[in-house]
This record gives C-alpha cells, structure tokens and sequence, in this order.
C-alpha cells in the first residue's frame, strides 16, 4: 500500500515520481518479505545524501573546517559551547531546507505494507524518516530539534528549533545550566540500546542503508544480526560502496539509497 497522496501532499517537496520503480533495480535484488518476518533497518547519513545533507566523512563534509572534536565531543561543548551551537544551529537550518528523498519515502512506504514488524534504526539526526511518515523509528544519535539541559537535571528533553549564535542566546534550563543540542557526541553513549537490542535479536532481516560501519556500536549491529542465537537474520547492505564491515552481510547491493530502495521489497 503506498501512502495516501494527501498525507504526501503535507511535504511540499513530495513529488510523484519519487517512489517510481527506477529501472536499474533488478528484480533478483527484490528482498522478499514474507508474513513471518521481521525487519529492521539501520540508516546512516547515506541516505539523506539525495535530500542534500552532507555526509560526515565526505572530503567535503559535515565536519569541513571543523575538527570533530571540537564540535561533537562534551569537551568540545566545554571549550566552547558557543561554537557547538553555531555549528548545530547551522544544521538545523540545513536540514528545514531539505526534505526527504525517495529512499526516505520507500521506508515509510513498507511501514504502512507491514506495521510494526519494520523497526527503523537511524544514526541520522535529522528529521527526514519522520517528514516521510515513518513512524516506528528510534535516533540512536540523537535529534536535531531538540535540546536538553547540559546537568542532566532531570528536565525534559524539549522541542527545540531555534538558532543559537552567541553565548548571550543560549537558554538556560530551569536548574540554571545551559541547554545543549540534544545529540550524542563522540564518547557518549547511544539512545535507545536495549530497544535496538531487542528488536535486533528477534528480527529475521537486517537491513543496512547509507553507512560507512566506521562508528561503533551501530557497525557491530550486523554481526549481532548473524552471532546471536538461533537462526541468523538475512543481512542486506544499500549504498554506492561498500561499507568497512562489508564480509559481515550476505549481499551488497550497490547504487544510491534513492535508485535502489523504491521497488527493492517484495512483501508476501
Ligand atoms: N545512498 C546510500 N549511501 C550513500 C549515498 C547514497 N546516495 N551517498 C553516500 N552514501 C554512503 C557512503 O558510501 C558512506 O558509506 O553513506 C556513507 C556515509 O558514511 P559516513 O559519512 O561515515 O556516515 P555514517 O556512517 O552515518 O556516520 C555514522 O558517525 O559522525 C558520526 O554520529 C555520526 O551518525 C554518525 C556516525
């Protein structure tokens, strides 16, 4: 079943012929999906490449003049919060101007075929699953448009979409702390892991989409997939090259997310 135009309409970017079959996709990449099964997707910044978000290990990336430790560490937030903030502030703007790709879109799509038996994994902190209509979706890296007090105080995480270009604009938290984007930086730890765990050690099929399997824990997820106990999950790789763990996963389909998800699911 595809998602109903109306609701496509909501996303101004939505065109109509971004979940038309491209033709390169050979019908023996089908991942069949049979009633029994369960799926779960990891995706990384691969594949909101189309929607125009850099990916962060592009030589042209993300972290272009800027040292990953310097904005994406809680030492780095230390040194200099304003930075960190002028530079989340800056990918916030990025990605409102962005919308989902058809990858995003054929996601969202399989949802609605199969209901919760699809459980989305992103190390993406964008929103773009979310503006395609996926729903059952976990950011194990954290969210863009949020923000959460810095002391761990206790206070809710809050919905966040502002910008924040000086130390005089950071907002404080009730306790007196400042705010912080609401990601996880390097040396802390991902959101959401017994879920993932869980969902991982009952699925049957493990997709990965648009991720280099540089950072851990979500490269190991593969190896979860197969190791654990009882029958090993099918295990597919989709994007334009291989992934460091590629030996891990029984076939790599290379293409763009975009060309090669749309048509890539025969649901049975
Ligand atoms: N479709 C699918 N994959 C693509 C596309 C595309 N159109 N374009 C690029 N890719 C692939 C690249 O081949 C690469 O393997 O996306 C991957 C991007 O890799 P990274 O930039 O390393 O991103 P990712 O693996 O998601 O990073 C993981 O590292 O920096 C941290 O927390 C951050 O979540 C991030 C994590």
């Amino acid at each position: 079943m595809r998602l109903p135009v109306a609701d496509r309409s909501a996303y101004t970017c939505y065109s109509e012929t971004m979940t038309k079959h491209d033709p390169s996709v050979d019908p023996r990449d089908a991942i069949e999906i049979h009633p029994s099964d369960r799926v779960v997707v990891l995706t990384g910044a691969g594949i909101s490449a189309e929607s125009g978000l850099k990916t962060f290990r592009d030589s042209d990336g993300l972290w272009a003049g800027h040292r990953v430790e310097t904005v994406a560490t809680p030492e780095g937030w230390e040194a200099d919060p304003e930075l960190v903030w002028q530079f989340y502030s800056q990918r916030r703007r990025e990605c409102r101007a962005s919308c989902p790709n058809a990858a995003h879109y054929a996601l969202a799509e399989l949802e609605q075929e199969i209901g919760d038996r699809l459980f989305l994994c992103s190390q993406n902190v964008d929103d773009l699953h979310e503006r395609s209509g996926s729903r059952n979706i976990v950011h194990m890296h954290g969210e863009l448009f949020k923000s959460r007090c810095e002391a761990n105080c206790g206070a809710p995480i809050i919905e966040d979409s502002n910008s924040y270009n000086s130390l005089a604009e950071i907002p404080r938290c009730a306790c007196g702390a400042r705010m912080r984007p609401h990601i996880v930086w390097f040396g802390e730890i991902p959101l959401e892991m017994t879920c993932i765990q869980r969902e991982i050690d009952r699925c049957s099929i493990l997709l990965v989409v648009g991720t280099s399997g540089a950072v851990y824990p979500a490269a190991s997820f593969v190896h979860w997939a197969r190791m654990r106990a009882g029958t090993p999950a099918r295990t597919y790789y989709v994007g334009p090259e291989a992934p460091l763990n590629a030996v891990a996963f029984s076939r790599i389909i290379l293409g763009k997310a975009g060309d090669k998800l749309p048509g890539l699911f025969r649901v049975l």
